[in-house]
């Protein structure tokens, strides 16, 4: 099985600034998804592109809207068609006129996967928040106190554990926040503060 897109260009330039509304973007993934923790990954995602887009790339709401919708919807097929994982949600966008910025960032969040470099700084932040955050999250489910009290140091000793979470590619992690030109020590403690609020 390949997912990769075969493509470089995503979407209309004419929809630049096309957004779905927050019921709209919800309503598709309560439609799309019907696995909880999937769901809770994609609306933990989604917060920290907001709150990424408004702390720390100084954006407006609009702005901050366009990323957290990216984050919404990453992966919002791949619960029912994870053989179509990301084409789907791609072609679904562009078929509602969505904003391509938007498409592109989702169809980059695994260019090992999909075959799409990430090359905005949307782009950029959705790669190295999506496992990331998986991450963070399955050391919260095993700690007693969950996410209270979690510390940069014990999330980066799972990080070094291979059998924690082995799912979670620690390749890719690297390879992400090298391209964000960013580190463990600045991220995880966004991720740590920003997630417990989703839960
Ligand atoms: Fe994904
Ligand atoms: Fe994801």
């Amino acid at each position: 099985m390949s997912l990769q897109l075969n493509r470089t260009s995503f979407g209309d330039p004419l929809n630049t600034g096309n957004v779905l509304s927050k019921e709209q973007a919800n309503t598709l993934l309560n439609e799309w998804v019907k696995n909880d923790r999937l769901k809770l990954h994609m609306h933990q995602v989604a917060y920290l592109m907001k709150s990424w887009a408004a702390e720390k790339e100084g954006l407006n709401e609009t702005d901050q809207w366009r990323w957290e919708m990216a984050g919404l919807l990453h992966d919002a097929d791949w619960d029912q068609w994870p053989e179509q994982h990301c084409r789907k949600i791609i072609e679904e966008l562009e078929s509602r006129n969505i904003d391509p910025e938007i498409i592109r960032a989702i169809a980059s969040h695994g260019p090992n996967h999909f075959g799409v470099e990430p090359v905005t700084r949307m782009d950029q932040m959705l790669y190295a928040f999506d496992e990331l955050s998986g991450l963070v999250h399955a050391y919260s489910l095993m700690r007693p106190e969950g996410y209270s009290g979690m510390e940069l140091k014990g999330v980066k000793k799972r990080l070094k554990e291979k059998s924690f979470a082995a799912n979670v590619n620690r390749n890719e992690i690297a390879d992400a926040l090298n391209r964000a030109d960013l580190e463990l020590d600045n991220l995880i403690p966004f991720i740590i503060e920003k997630q417990q609020i989703t839960i």
